[in-house]
């Protein structure tokens, strides 16, 4: 990259002109002077890549060249910095990111599929092209999650970050306790509003609050990013009735995604948990994203605000662009990549929590102390029981709070059917966040 005078314009790359890519062509046009007078020059777009060319997307391209093949956009003389915003963790958008790199052209993208996966790669090619790699808009939107951890908490040694980092989920989580309606009911407005990915499994799955945990957790532990060591539980499972349950014992389901350093590992884990109803991330309704960072000397740090949508992922991008527009070269993940660490995975299983238990048991004699031989034999301590009204099938739910326990254990008591008849489906188990974890 070479140096530019205060005057000339930093000449930027669009590849993808869905919601996101309209909506950083509009805050260009809409912003360009505020953003000129604090980058310290000019940021304009001069060539573009999409699918189809004539679609309307309620900006002009008629003026920027076009390119049919977005790795081509690399090699353009008349391109200083490149956008992704194609999606995807290989294919075009990695072709492209390492045709970038191969240009040494700085890069900024949303896509936290290919972070997750080949971030580290991409690192180690930024810095040997001693190009920016920049990724704001990949995790939680618009909330400067990054930057914050990267330089406002870069004296921090971090213990936690949790997070609710998947807005579909959390809008369905929202709307099935606001509304009273099943899962299936609201999965389809969520999809129509515009937030849920192309495959909303992605979303409901848990995959993309881990692909954004991943990349999460190198910032905040200098780990080097590690999606596949990510233990993943989506929302699929959670019936209206753990809402209520829930909501009767004093908390809220979130889908959070959760990471810490326990010894000389790395937790990673995106999973349904009841978050005490006191707690910041259990105020994060509809489809908005919020992380908590555990920072020994800042302490607690709240962010929260818009994870999705065309002005909040494009506020992210832009912000990169400045930084780019600014000369700023920091490292992708805080740190050089030779100061990354593969931390060993730690297994979430191990961890010891209260835990809700939701059991599926036949209406018959017997089964409650069947459910509780179980429970004996792997030694769980049941805390709180409760059995709603049978389902039309006849067959009931089991709502057991247990104390202190290893989810393996937790798990493994009802799953242990063996002979037994008495649990008719597998369990579902979710963690319930502490008191002390905020406190
Ligand atoms: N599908 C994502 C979400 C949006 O629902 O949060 C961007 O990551």
């Amino acid at each position: 990259m070479t140096a530019a005078s205060p005057s000339t314009p930093l000449r930027v790359a669009l590849a993808g002109l869905g919601t996101v890519g309209a909506g950083v062509l509009a805050l260009l046009q809409r912003n360009l002077p505020l953003i000129a007078r604090r980058a310290g020059r000019p940021i304009i777009v001069t060539a573009v890549s999409a699918r189809d060319r004539q679609r309307d997307r309620g900006v002009a391209i008629a003026d920027l060249a076009w390119e049919d093949d977005a790795t081509a956009l690399a090699s353009r003389p008349d391109v200083d910095a490149v956008v992704e915003l194609i999606g995807g963790a290989d294919g075009p958008a990695l072709t492209l990111a390492r045709a970038a790199m191969a240009a040494a052209k700085p890069f900024v993208t949303a896509n936290k599929a290919m972070m997750a996966h080949h971030g580290l790669e991409l690192a180690t090619a930024a810095e040997q092209a001693g190009v920016p790699l920049k990724f704001e808009a990949a995790v939680a939107g618009g909330i400067p999650i990054i930057k914050g951890l990267r330089e406002g908490a870069a004296a921090n040694s971090i213990a936690a970050v949790h997070g609710i980092l998947n807005g579909t989920c959390n809008y369905i989580l929202s709307r099935m306790e606001r509304d009273a309606l099943e899962f299936s009911d609201v999965l389809a407005d969520a999809q129509a509003l515009g937030f849920a990915e192309a495959d909303p499994s992605f979303d409901i799955d848990g995959v993309d609050a881990a692909h954004k945990l991943a990349i999460l957790s190198a910032i905040a532990f200098g780990s080097k990013p590690d999606f596949a060591a990510v233990a993943i539980h989506g929302i699929r499972p959670v019936r209206l009735v753990d809402i209520h349950q829930a909501a009767a014992l004093g908390y809220r389901i979130r889908l959070v995604g959760h990471a810490e350093q326990a010894a000389a590992k790395l937790l990673q884990r995106v999973q349904p948990v009841l978050v005490p109803l006191a707690h910041p991330l259990a105020a994060v309704k509809g489809p908005l994203n919020a992380v908590v960072a555990e920072a020994d000397h800042a302490g607690r740090l709240i962010f929260m605000g818009a994870g999705a949508g065309a002005g909040p992922t494009a506020s992210a991008v832009v912000a990169d662009l400045m930084d780019v527009a600014r000369g700023e070269r920091g490292p992708a993940f805080a740190m050089p990549v030779a100061q990354l660490v593969a931390m060993a995975p730690a297994d979430p299983s191990e961890r010891q929590a209260r835990h809700y238990l939701r059991l599926r048991v036949a209406d018959r004699p017997g089964v409650l102390a069947e459910v509780a031989a179980l429970l004996r034999d792997s030694g769980v301590s049941i805390e709180r029981l409760n059995q709603p009204a049978p389902d039309a099938d006849g067959s009931v739910h089991l709502m057991i709070v247990t104390h202190l326990v290893a989810e393996w254990a937790a798990g493994a008591a009802p799953g242990a059917r063996g002979g037994r008849r008495a649990v008719l489906a597998p369990p579902l188990i979710m963690p319930i966040m502490e008191e002390e974890q905020f406190a």
